[in-house]
């Protein structure tokens, strides 16, 4: 009798945050990675790119004539390979000034050498340079909160560099008044909301992605947003 193999998920959870563990958003990058798992065997790697201090690209673009070799050596290849070798990149960061923080934005300029010099147009008119690596089966997700209790007006930005970024195969959840995962007694509001991020983790690995109804649950304030400010601004106690 054959032996049915059962597929390990390989997800690599890119950490953009600069407070490393104490990330607000990884709080809620864990709860649906916990959920996927609910799911699905997965094998996680978490790697907290702010402690790795990539150099940033130079822009030689030696790395498009040469298959695929970046010039500078400090560890970055490793990092390709993890990539390519995953089946989800999680990209997890706190907003910082309407886009991702500084090193992560050094961690995805340095995957620079996946594509080549070729220009390819989608059908939509964009140009992208074209892979030039087997980057088939890799998929991409954004998990992303931020200080403010809005999501209008904050994170348009950084949502469409991603989609740009990755214009296939990639997921997109924005969660305002994210701190409020590193304060116990907001633990009411924010127990609930970890639930439901375990829960959209679980669908998200049965179906391949998330339904209108789970994305707006997810991504809404999780207190009315005078309420928040008002707590913000040491006017409520
Ligand atoms: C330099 C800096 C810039 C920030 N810019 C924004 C911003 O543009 N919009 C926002 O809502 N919050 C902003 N914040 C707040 C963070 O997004 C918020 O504290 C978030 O919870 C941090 O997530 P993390 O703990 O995962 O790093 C900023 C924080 C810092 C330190």
């Amino acid at each position: 009798m054959r032996e049915k193999r059962v597929r390990i998920m390989k997800i690599l959870v890119l950490n953009g945050s600069p407070k490393g563990e104490k990330s607000d958003t990884l709080k809620m990058t864990r709860a649906f990675v916990e959920g996927m798992e609910r799911a699905c065997p997965v094998d996680v790697r978490t790697v907290h790119v702010p402690e790795m201090n990539y150099a940033y690209c130079i822009g030689c673009f030696a790395c498009k004539h040469n298959g695929g070799r970046c010039v500078l050596k400090d560890g970055m290849a490793e990092m390709l390979g993890e990539m390519l070798a995953s089946d989800l990149i999680i990209y997890s960061f706190g907003l910082y000034s309407y886009g991702m923080p500084g090193p992560l934005k050094n961690f995805v300029d340095r995957t620079m050498p996946l594509s080549s010099w070729n220009m390819h147009r989608d059908e939509k008119g964009k140009y992208g340079h074209e892979y030039q690596y087997d980057v088939s089966k890799m998929r991409f997700m954004m998990i992303c909160g931020c200080g403010y209790p809005n999501s209008k007006h904050n994170f348009e930005g950084a949502v469409r560099q991603f989609e740009l970024k990755y214009p296939e195969n990639a997921g997109i959840i924005t969660v305002p008044e994210s701190p409020m995962f590193n304060i116990p007694q907001a633990a009411q509001f924010t127990a609930p909301r970890i639930e439901a991020l375990k829960a959209a983790g679980e669908e998200f690995a049965k179906n391949g992605k998330l339904s209108d109804e789970t994305h707006k649950l997810i991504c809404s304030p999780m207190i009315p947003e005078e309420i928040y400010a008002q707590f913000a601004n040491g006017e409520r106690k």
